[in-house]
Order: structure tokens, then sequence, then C-alpha cells
């Protein structure tokens, strides 16, 4: 089982749903990074469940211990070692479901490639996993932020409503606008229509998906390695690495299809003597390389698998058909959780693609 990810800032997450805790280690950050546990907190939080009604329920306060690679507020360029206590596990009303895989969940798959596994709200397959992928993009984030990258993710889509609002790095209070809403979107005159979304699937004891956008700005050319290890390669196996979700589409992504070359190539042009486009059609990446235009990526989250919703199942121990009812506290919608996630992954491919090339030095 493949839990580390990045070539040289290096994570590795680890721990169960209903285990003790769950965290991660990053290895391969600079020394000398600034960075306390508020950091990593104020990330967290951002994901933390329970803030809405439009989350699961679960009460916990994911509060981060920082348990290695940092002195006196800085790194030391050792292994950052951070935990989060499981507080609120209650894994009795997934008592029912054993040897019964939820539809759409990863029960059967690791059933049947294990055969040894933590019933209890999913295990390792649980978003509680996406805790470590946060506290790692924090550390990240802080790196990137000492070059002055700045990455933002948020809801574009939930159900059939989608923001048109356009992602801009000049927006003010930016990340505050978003985190104002539940729906985490950018554009206050459908977050309301969003919600509605996520309320009607709920009482309907079912769950609906959604989209994410991302962008990164102030990002220099040249990031990215030709020809397997584009930065579109890295941040697509990034994204598609978060639970649940099942696509990815850079700059006009699959709208290119219906276009002409004359309409989708971003025509070069001079600003203050330095080569620039006019527009941003391929997302800031040329051949895999940062073009130095903002990175813009969506990834599309399927609806939530565990529902309410009666379903038909099999029981994988008599080998009969069974049916079932997800009880439990679960998101209705992942979106809005999933977005400080993608946020996480985008960082952790920058950070890496920054140490890489050299634009970020192994001290600092
Ligand atoms: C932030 C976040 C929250 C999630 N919450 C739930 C949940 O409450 N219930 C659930 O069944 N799946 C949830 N998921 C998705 C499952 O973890 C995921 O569907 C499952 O591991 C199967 O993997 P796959 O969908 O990628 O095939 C969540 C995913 C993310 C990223």
């Amino acid at each position: 089982m493949s839990s580390v990810f990045g070539k040289i800032f290096r994570a590795a997450t680890w721990g169960e749903s209903h285990g003790p805790a769950v965290g991660c280690v990053v290895d391969g950050c600079p020394s000398n990074l600034e960075l306390t546990e508020a950091d990593v907190q104020k990330e967290l939080d951002k994901r933390k469940p329970g803030q809405s009604d439009l989350t699961t329920s679960r009460g916990e306060s994911d509060t981060v211990k920082i348990l290695s690679g940092v002195f006196e507020g800085r790194t030391l360029g050792t292994p950052i070692s951070m935990m989060v206590e499981n507080r609120d596990a209650d894994p009795s009303s997934y008592e029912e479901l054993i040897g019964k895989p939820r539809p759409g969940h990863a029960d059967y798959t690791y059933m049947a490639k294990y055969g040894n596994v933590d019933w209890r709200g999913g295990g390792r397959a649980s978003a509680r996993e996406t805790i470590g992928r946060v506290a790692a993009g924090a550390v990240a984030g802080k790196l990137l932020e000492t070059r002055g990258i700045n990455v933002i993710a948020y809801t574009k889509q939930i159900g059939a409503v989608e923001s048109k609002e356009l992602l801009d790095s000049s927006m003010k209070g930016i990340q505050d606008l978003i985190y104002s809403n539940p729906a985490r979107t950018i554009d206050a005159s459908v977050a309301k229509d969003m919600e509605e979304q996520v309320m009607v699937a709920r009482a309907q004891k079912d769950s609906v998906g959604g989209v994410v956008e991302c962008a990164a700005f102030n990002v220099p050319q040249g990031l990215g390695e030709p020809v397997f290890d584009k930065i579109s390669a890295d941040l697509g196996k990034a994204v598609l690495s978060i639970p649940a979700c099942k696509g990815v589409e850079f700059g006009r992504g699959f709208e290119f299809a219906q276009m002409r070359g004359s309409e989708s190539n971003d025509e070069f042009i001079l600003n203050d003597k330095k080569v620039s486009t006019k527009t941003n059609n391929c997302g800031g990446i040329l051949g895999g390389m940062t073009d130095g235009m903002p990175i813009v990526f969506r990834c599309v989250f399927k609806p939530t698998a565990s529902i309410g919703k009666k379903q038909k199942t099999v029981d994988v121990n008599t080998l009969s058909g069974a049916e079932i009812q997800v009880e439990g506290r679960h998101d209705p919608c992942i979106v809005p959780r999933a977005v400080p996630v993608v946020e996480a992954m985008a960082k952790l491919v920058l950070a890496d693609h920054g140490l890489i090339s050299g634009f970020i030095p192994r001290r600092l």
C-alpha cells in the first residue's frame, strides 16, 4: 500500500478512521521555515467536520500536535511528524455492515485485496486520512508563501448549481469569502442554491456530487519535468488520489474537444518586455512545465457513497443477497470539505517541484 507522496518534499499519511489517531510525516522540508501548530491548525479547521448541516456531524476538534522536526518555531530539516487524535469515533453503526460492502465505497476492494479490513468507518479509505494531507499541505503552503506562491481552491459546482464567477488573485479577502459560506464558494449569489442542493439530497437520504476549482498564482516559469513528471501529471495524480475524486481537467479541459486551434491557442504577448500570454486556456502549463500564468484546474467529486436510502448489496460471508441502509454520520456532499484537501494536494506538488527545479532552496 503506497502511503507516501512526492520526490523531495515527501508526505506520508497514516491512520484509520476509528483508530486512536491519524497523521502524517513530512520529510524533505527545508530547514529554517517558520512553522507553528497554529499554522497547521488554521488549515485543518477548514476541513473539520460538523461546521454546518452540509457536512457530517462527527464531533472532532481535529487538534494537531507537532511531534518532531520543529525547534523554536522553525523547521530543522528533519522529518516533521504531526498527529490528530480521533476523539469521537463511534463504530456501532458499522457493525450491521460487516461483510456487506457499501456500494460505491472501498469496503469490497479492501476486503478482496487484503482479507483483513478495519471495517470501522471505512478504515484507511475514510476521509479522516485526508487530515494528514491537509497538515502536510499546510507546511508546503508556508514554504510556497516564502516564494510568493498562493494556492486557492473553492467549490465550483454542486449538483446542477454552478458558480460563474472567475477566480482572481486580486479578489479581496478571497479565503474569508470562501469560508464564510458552508458551500465554500466564491460566488455569494449561488451559495444558497448550492446549500439547497445538498439539503434536498440529504432530506431524501441521498447524496450529491460536484466540482472543485483550484488555482495557483504567482507561479514561476519552468516548474515541471518533462516527460513523465510533468506538473500536470503530478497534479493529476495528486487530486485523483483524494477519495471520491473521479476526474481532473486543466485550463479549458474537456471544452477543448469542441474548440478550434485558432480559439484554444494562447497568443504570446509582451508584457513590460516579458513574454506572457493573452489568454490562459491551457491553465498555465505547456509541455508539462509552468509558463508563468496561473495554474488552473478543476476536479469532480462523486456523490457520497454512504447514503440512508435502502441499497442492495451482497453478504460476502453467507454468499447471499443483502440490503443495507447506511446509518451513522456522513457528508451528504463531499465537495465543501474536499476544497481544503484539493488545495493541500496542489501545494504539495508545487513545493516538491519548487525543490526539484531549484526555485526553492534546500535550506532557507
Ligand atoms: C472530504 C471527504 C469527505 C468524505 N466523506 C465521506 C462520507 O462521509 N461518507 C462516505 O461514504 N464517503 C466519504 N468520502 C468518500 C470516500 O472516502 C470514498 O468514496 C471511498 O474511499 C471510496 O473511494 P473512491 O470513491 O475514490 O473510489 C469522503 C471523501 C472526502 C475527500
